[in-house]
């Protein structure tokens, strides 16, 4: 069987674009192949921590995985740090990556830029460790938000220039295995949720550091909370609803949301809502019958025809509840475990 392997950094509450980029397909690949969900707690101590509440926030992102749906019955749930190997290969692996590789990774740049004085040397090798968690395992797949795909790659050339160096049959005849040594892998980056943004602001990604918690919703976020920030979250001026125009970053962000949390194609939500006027508000019991729908919603019926004729006061409080749908599913499994944090 084909082998996947991803993780998540322990630095915070994992939020819905953890779910939607990443975890949510970890739960689908489980089902067919070999699988490796890994809490990476030494790619969390490239910034500065605090070591007590990093300790807390890797069993709290382990339980978040089984939360999420992920079974340790079918998939390796660990953490990076109990398997000495990724830092050995690591070092391995540094010794074969050229600094102007690393120099030219965008996420390094940004959190370089953001972090000042204090940049550590880890915070530059943290790709190099990333694709020691991945060929370590010779993955064939790594299930990744779009914000990893430079990773991606990076992992993919060093895999390559090893092969080239150290594999093939040159090394065969002084003693050497032969063949390839490590698998190239491919990203596995979702068509829809890939770039989730900041319910504050369209054009900046959801994260878990930003500091307004109102820009994310976190999985352990309770229904009351996800009305609210949903509720409170940035719109436009326009009394109706679109995707995809360029100056509506927020509308795109939330109709995608909503796509995500109802399980309907991007096709169907745009049939159903071409040419619509989406204008008046309707009176409140007729949202609370709209919102009885988006809660029962569970398979692929038709549900934004339902958005007709609503505006965004309208259409809220029905994301709210689909988002609570979507999330709050395994609280019931998430809960005694959040004990034993
Ligand atoms: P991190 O929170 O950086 O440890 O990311 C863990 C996983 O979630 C990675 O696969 C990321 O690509 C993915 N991810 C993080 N933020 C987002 C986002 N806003 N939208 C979609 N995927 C994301
Ligand atoms: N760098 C990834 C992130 O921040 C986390 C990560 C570490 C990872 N090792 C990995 C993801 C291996 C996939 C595979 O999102």
């Amino acid at each position: 069987r084909k082998r996947v392997l991803s993780g998540v950094q322990p630095t915070g509450q994992l939020h819905l674009g953890n779910y939607m980029g990443a975890i949510r397909n970890w739960v689908n690949l489980q089902e067919q192949y070999d699988t490796f969900y890994c809490v990476v707690d030494l790619h969390a101590i490239t910034a500065p921590h605090d070591p007590v509440e990093l300790r807390a926030a890797t069993r709290s992102v382990a339980a978040t995985y089984m939360a999420a749906g992920i079974d340790p019955a079918k998939a390796s749930i660990f953490v990076q740090s109990h398997v000495t190997a990724h830092a050995e290969l690591n070092w391995l692996l540094e010794c074969v990556t050229p600094i102007g590789w690393l120099n030219r990774m965008i996420q390094f740049k940004e959190k370089a830029r953001k972090q000042g004085e204090d940049v550590r040397a880890g915070l530059m090798t943290y790709p190099v460790l990333m694709a020691a968690d991945i060929l370590l395992y010779q993955a064939d797949l790594v299930p990744v938000g779009e914000d990893q795909k430079q990773h991606l790659e990076l992992t993919r050339d060093i895999a390559e220039r090893m092969n080239g160096l150290y594999g093939g049959k040159k090394w065969k005849k002084r003693g050497g295995r032969g063949g390839n040594i490590f698998k190239v892998p491919e990203p596995l980056i979702p068509p829809a949720g890939a770039r989730i943004m900041s319910l504050q602001d369209g054009s900046s990604k959801m994260s878990k550091s930003a500091e307004n918690d109102a820009s994310r919703i976190n999985l352990t976020d309770s229904p009351d909370a996800i009305r609210n920030k949903v509720k409170r979250c940035k719109t436009d001026s326009f009394t109706h609803l679109e995707w995809d125009n360029a100056e509506r970053p927020e509308a795109t962000n939330l109709l995608t949301l909503y796509q995500l949390s109802t399980g309907k194609t991007k096709d169907e939500v745009l049939s159903d809502i071409e040419g619509k006027n989406w204008g008046a508000f309707k009176p409140m019991l007729a949202d609370a019958r709209i919102l009885q729908m988006t809660i029962t919603m569970t398979s692929n019926e038709e549900v934004l025809s339902d958005i007709e004729g609503k505006n965004w006061g309208a259409f809220k409080p029905m994301l709210a509840v689909a988002l609570t749908h979507a999330t709050a599913t395994n609280t019931d499994i998430y809960m005694p475990l959040r004990c034993h944090c």
